[in-house]
């Protein structure tokens, strides 16, 4: 029994991962401070299915404190680092927090992990590296000194400290670079999320540029299948860094975005016109041969199925 060790585990990927994990008969603990971005019972409910499996364990710890992850007792096999403060436009407006809840926090865990002597180890980093990169599809071996966000300068500032720690202290390190991951618990802040409650309800949405913007929109599913695929991976190899897209090589634009939730929703949107918003980027584009090619990813979920699973889920939290 392989025993996973998953930092914000009560965030929307973290709690779908922990998830797959105990179904697939693994040992999962799972750290999360509940951080503020948004709301604590929105994250405690995530974790309803996982609390009921004996062999889930949870730690309210915020990982910037390293000393409050010494009351974890368990000898961990491989951990996934998924906590952060995500999103791009706050981050511009807070950028200390994102320098100490991303960068500081991953060191925090890569110190915890050569302490314990556990030497596998994946990353979530995400497609906003890529900035307004100018070859497409986006490639792992792409120049990305170029950020335009501090989350994105974060995520890349990480995968250099991971390597550092692979260079050091020989730990097999897997960074994955997630697409706007969607389906149901997705995060609040982001835009189907928004756009399905705010058309749901008669009110206006706010559309950022001229529609045209596209994202590599990625099921949450399909990513939680490359996360443990990528786990197995690390774990059964060493000498191992790599940086792996895990996208779905299918833009969507944002026009087309709305009008799929118009189609499920069986309702018109109340569009706004707004100007771009900085940080924001034109376009995401996975290339996804390297992760097809390391551990047989294979996203299968279509764009409208992922929102209707969406919308489903949402009504559910309405009843
Ligand atoms: N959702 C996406 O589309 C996407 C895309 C690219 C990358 N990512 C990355 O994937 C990871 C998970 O994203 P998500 O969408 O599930 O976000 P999320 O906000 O739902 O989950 C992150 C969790 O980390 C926890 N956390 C934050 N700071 C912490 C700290 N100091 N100590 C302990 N826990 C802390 C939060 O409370 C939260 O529950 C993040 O690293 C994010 O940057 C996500």
């Amino acid at each position: 029994m392989t025993t996973y060790l998953i930092t914000g585990c009560a965030g929307f990927i973290g709690s779908h991962l922990a998830e797959k994990l105990l179904l697939e008969g693994n040992k999962v603990v799972g750290i999360d401070n509940f951080d503020p971005f948004y709301a604590r019972e929105i994250k405690e409910k995530n974790l309803d299915f996982a609390l009921r499996d004996k062999n889930f364990s949870f730690y309210e710890v915020d990982l910037k404190n390293a000393e409050e992850m010494q009351n974890i007792s368990q000898k961990i096999d491989i951990v996934i680092h998924l906590a952060a403060k995500a999103g791009v436009l706050p981050s511009i407006k807070d950028p200390i927090s994102y320098i100490n809840d991303n960068i500081l926090v991953t060191q925090n865990i890569l110190n915890y992990c050569q302490e314990n002597s556990i030497s596998k180890f994946i990353f979530a980093s995400s497609s906003s590296i890529y900035g307004n990169n100018k070859s497409v599809p986006f490639s792992e071996d792409d120049r990305v000194d170029e950020p335009i966000s501090v989350y994105a300068a974060s995520k890349k500032s990480c995968e250099l400290l991971n390597y550092t720690a692979h260079h050091l202290y020989k730990m097999d390190v897997v960074n994955l670079r997630f697409f706007t991951v969607f389906g149901p618990r997705q995060r609040p802040d982001l835009a189907i999320h928004k756009f399905v409650k705010l058309i749901d309800t008669d009110q206006q949405i706010n559309m950022y540029g001229d529609g045209s913007t596209g994202r590599d929109y990625t099921y949450i599913q399909d990513t939680v299948q490359g996360i443990v695929a990528a786990s197995k991976y690390v774990l059964q190899n060493n000498k191992i860094y790599e940086i792996v897209n895990l996208g779905n090589h299918q833009p969507i634009k944002l026009t087309q975005l709305i009008e799929t939730i118009e189609k499920v929703l069986h309702k018109k949107a109340n569009i706004k016109k707004m100007p771009m918003q900085p940080g924001d980027v034109d376009l995401t584009f996975a290339n996804i041969e390297k992760a097809k090619t390391l551990f047989s990813y294979a996203p299968s979920t279509s764009f409208e199925e992922g929102v209707s699973q969406f919308v489903k889920w949402y009504n559910g939290q309405k009843s």
